[in-house]
């Protein structure tokens, strides 16, 4: 599949190395420029390109930057893509969003709103990036791989986005939709930060 992944830092060249490396054609971006990225792109696979470049070529998009930056995604490249939204409100990174502050809007549906038209899917965004880059067991059966958790709205394109994970070695676990889903995500959330294996997840997110 070809995807695009915005941001190479933490999370952007780790999921590229994942995803390169389970066969996907992956193109790179940052915000200074594809000249900056010969080392990502010698390291994970992934080819440089623009932003614009990155998201035209994706057919699933990964978005892995400071939450404060993504209204300068331009929106158009995006449109009818499946974008995975790899992010976190921090405000002491972002500053204060009020609406995440008032609660009243998850941030991945902030994404949704600037990224008019695109199919978002919240992933990648729960597990720090070490374990990440190393927990991933392509080989194990389900119920021993370590949970990605996933919420969107548009249930194909969380298929999709269940399809990339488990190519990757790890187990998508449903957490609904952009809004329930999206706070069962979000820093503070019991599960935010977890190392733990898919049925774990799963009880924990059915209160057991
Ligand atoms: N670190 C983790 O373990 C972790 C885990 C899950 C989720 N997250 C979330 O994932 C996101 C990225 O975290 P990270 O740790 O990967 O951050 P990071 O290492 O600081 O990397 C951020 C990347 O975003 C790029 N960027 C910044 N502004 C941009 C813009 N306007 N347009 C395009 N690219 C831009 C930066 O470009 P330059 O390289 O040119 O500066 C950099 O490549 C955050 O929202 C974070 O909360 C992080």
């Amino acid at each position: 599949m070809r995807i695009g992944i915005i941001g190479s830092g933490n999370i952007g060249a780790t999921a590229a190395r994942l995803l390169a490396g389970a066969g996907h054609e992956v193109a790179i971006a940052n915000s200074r420029g594809p000249e900056t990225l010969g080392d990502v792109a010698a390291d994970t696979g992934a080819r440089p390109a623009t932003i614009e470049a990155a998201a035209r070529h994706g057919e699933v998009v990964l978005v892995a930057i400071p939450l404060h930056a993504i209204g300068s995604l331009p929106a158009a490249a995006f449109a009818d893509k499946v974008v995975i939204d790899a992010n976190n409100y921090y405000p002491g990174r972002d500053g204060a969003i009020e609406r995440l502050d008032a609660d009243a809007a998850t941030s991945s549906e902030l994404l949704a709103e600037h990224l008019a038209g695109a199919r978002v899917v919240k992933a990648f965004n729960t597990m720090n990036f070490r374990p990440l880059g190393t927990e991933g067991r392509p080989e194990a059966p389900r119920e021993e791989r370590l949970a990605l958790l996933v919420a969107g709205d548009d249930e194909a394109a969380k298929r999709t986005v269940a399809g990339l994970i488990e190519d990757t070695g790890f187990a998508p676990v449903d957490t609904g939709g952009l809004a329930e889903g999206g706070r069962r995500q979000q820093p503070g959330a019991p599960l935010y930060g977890a190392t733990v294996t898919a049925p774990e997840a799963e009880r924990a997110l059915a209160g057991a």
